[in-house]
């Protein structure tokens, strides 16, 4: 007898996949990562808000966006007045990458083979949530929505098509304008504002 062994169960659902990514091993990111960071907002979102990766403050808490930058994001998004209800805010990849210096963990960018491994549960997220609109922030979110991995100086502000067809509003990553000295900042800064603010006018 021929004996066929069980695919894997794919998750049926937005929370049980959720669940799965809680255990996911995909990657070596999991060892050394406090949790997985999934994503959270409205399961029914028009709007899919992709940033790149935890960040300290996301690995121990638990969520997106709730440190530095992602407390900025959040800012600008009230600012424009766009509905947090409309949108469903995660990241490319789903663990924290940092390397140990003394008793600080200093933020490290996922390489494309942790983007691409990842991309295995934002493409689950992206069927269930099945957003309108999807805004990549930074290059690592753009290179995992759209395979294109060009520099968005030129991409910004522009939309894209994601490999999967939906429509994906290329900005800035909200920690560049934490980086930038403040002229350029302050222009970073108006150009996610004014992003965002398409967002909310093409989901309206
Ligand atoms: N930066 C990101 O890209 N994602 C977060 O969740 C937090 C900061």
């Amino acid at each position: 007898r021929v004996r066929i062994s069980q695919p894997t169960a794919q998750p049926t659902t937005l929370a049980e996949a959720g669940q799965k990514a809680a255990t996911c091993t995909r990657c070596d990111l999991c060892h050394a990562a406090t949790q997985t960071v999934w994503g959270e907002g409205n399961p029914d979102a028009p709007l899919m808000i992709v940033g790149e990766a935890p960040g300290d403050q996301e690995d121990l808490q638990g969520r997106p966006f709730v440190g530095p930058a992602g407390q900025l994001l959040r800012e600008i998004i009230a600012e424009v007045g766009l509905d947090p209800e409309q949108t469903w805010l995660t990241n490319a990849v789903k663990h924290f990458k940092y390397t140990p210096r003394g008793r600080q963990r200093l933020h490290q960018n996922p390489n494309r083979g942790e983007i691409q491994h990842c991309r295995w549960w934002l493409d689950l997220e992206r069927r269930f949530v099945s957003p309108r609109l999807t805004v990549a922030l930074g290059a690592s979110a753009a290179f995992s929505l759209t395979g294109n991995p060009a520099p968005l100086t030129a991409r910004r502000g522009k939309i894209e098509a994601a490999r999967d067809g939906g429509p994906t509003l290329i900005s800035w990553h909200p920690s560049l304008i934490l980086r930038l000295p403040s002229a350029d900042a302050r222009s970073a800064r108006q150009e996610l504002a004014g992003d965002l603010a398409t967002a909310a006018a093409l989901i309206g």
